[in-house]
């Protein structure tokens, strides 16, 4: 019993911090998406970026299975919640990479278009992510 109580407390010691982060990823990539820098320099930390941020979702989603499973498997609403916006997240970055391959060094306006995704996608991800940690911590209150 003991073991287990140690488990779930380090599964979620590890999801904080993946929380943070996540957190952490998601500003540094709006401002990465902001600077101007030449498209190549540009497109480089897009995508060295966007693959930190796939590592991080990814220990996210497994610290939380950790911890699922160790309490119970039990489905609350707040689990669902936090599948949800998880899901949500990693769908909508899926998205953003197939507008990220669409744009060309010498097309000006497909770079606008993806920068234009990239900031809403990012401040989307970062208030998905500030609210669901509220949430979370205002009813174990
Ligand atoms: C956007 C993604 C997520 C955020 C922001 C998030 C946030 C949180 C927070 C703030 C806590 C409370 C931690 C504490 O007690 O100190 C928590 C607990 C937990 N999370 Fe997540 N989480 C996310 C994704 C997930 C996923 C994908 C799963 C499941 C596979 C999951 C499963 C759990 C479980 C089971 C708990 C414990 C529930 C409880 O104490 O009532 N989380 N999460």
């Amino acid at each position: 019993m003991e073991a287990m109580n140690d488990l779930i407390s380090m599964a979620l010691t590890l999801h904080r911090i993946f929380i943070g982060l996540v957190l952490l990823i998601a500003i540094l990539s709006y401002f990465f998406v902001s600077s101007d820098k030449d498209f190549r320099g540009f497109s480089n930390r897009v995508e060295s970026v966007a693959l930190q941020y796939y590592f991080m979702l990814a220990a996210l989603f497994f610290t939380g299975l950790v911890v699922f499973g160790a309490t119970g498997l039990e489905v609350t609403w707040q689990v669902v919640m936090m599948v949800s916006a998880l899901g949500w997240i990693i769908f909508t970055s899926a998205k953003l990479h197939q507008v990220f391959k669409r744009t060309r060094e010498r097309d000006i306006a497909s770079q606008k278009l993806f920068k234009t995704y990239a900031k809403r996608k990012y401040i989307t991800d970062i208030l998905i992510i500030l609210a669901v940690t509220a949430v979370m911590y205002a009813v174990s209150l």
